[in-house]
């Protein structure tokens, strides 16, 4: 990736700005420090390499060069977009979702925010919001793609499978373009978000709808149920083994199938 072809790839987009770094610690931390320094609605940090990415759940995230897509995008809400970042992760997980639709592979996504390839982890995304008082100041949103096999970490490293986009197609994929329909389907997306038909979208793309799943918190002990679908807020919606319905927000919650 080089910064003059990536500029003109998304020349047609309005962006707030853009910075883009061969190397850079984390694309977050550099989209959260230019937050703070003014960074309009779309603002871009996009990296080729990230040697302290971030995942959530304070793990890290890995992004070695010329292999993955690590880029944040500054969101400034207006009043009608709202306050939560589940939505906005959603809307990062759904745009990315789209994207990868395009190019004839079948996303699904892993609630609240993973987007799976054959039940394989392809993309993680960390939305970090900055509070001034009780409303949200703006929203990072953090997307990292594996889009070659070196951007897959090692099997001892995962919490989770994990697969890369080329893999998948088998064939080459242009990272710049993937960041581009991105990027083009986040901001048809934000543009429903306040409607229904944005929680039905994510909805049709949630993986493991119909099926028994153990879900977890670091202060919740394993719950089992039947992913039944999204509430309209993005909470997810189960059936527990006794026929009872229980959603459950979003946070550091971990999901597995029950196999
Ligand atoms: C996760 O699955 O835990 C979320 C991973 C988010 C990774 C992306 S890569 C770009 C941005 N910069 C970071 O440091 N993290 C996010």
């Amino acid at each position: 990736m080089d910064e003059l072809t990536l500029r003109k790839t998304l020349s047609e987009l309005p962006l707030g700005g853009l910075r883009y770094f061969e190397q850079t610690g984390s694309t977050n931390d550099d989209a959260l420090a230019w937050a703070a320094d003014g960074a309009p609605d779309l603002a871009l940090v996009c990296a080729e390499q990230q040697t302290a990415g971030r995942g959530r759940g304070d793990r890290r995230w890995f992004t070695p060069p010329g292999a993955a897509l690590a880029f944040s995008l500054v969101l400034r809400p207006s009043p009608g977009e709202g306050q939560s970042v589940p939505l906005f992760s959603g809307l990062g997980a759904l745009a990315v979702c789209e994207a990868l639709g395009m190019r004839g592979l079948h996303p699904e996504i892993k609630w609240p925010n993973d987007v799976l390839l054959n039940r394989r982890k392809v993309c993680g995304i960390l939305a970090e919001a900055v509070w001034m008082g009780e409303k949200a100041d703006c929203f990072v949103l953090g997307i990292g793609v594996n889009a070659k096999p070196e951007a897959v970490p090692p099997s001892d490293q995962l919490i989770f499978p994990a697969t890369c986009v080329e893999a998948e197609m088998g064939k080459s994929v242009d990272r710049l373009t993937l960041l581009r329909d991105v990027l083009q389907s986040l901001l048809h997306w934000r543009g429903l978000m306040a409607k229904a038909d944005f929680p039905a979208a994510w909805e049709n793309h949630l993986a493991f709808r119909g099926e028994q799943v153990e879900i977890w918190t670091e202060a919740v002990p394993a719950r089992t149920g039947t992913i039944e679908g999204l509430e309209r807020d993005g909470s997810l919606r189960l059936r527990s083994l006794d026929g009872q319905i229980f959603t459950l927000q979003f946070g550091e919650v971990h999901l597995r199938p029950v196999l």
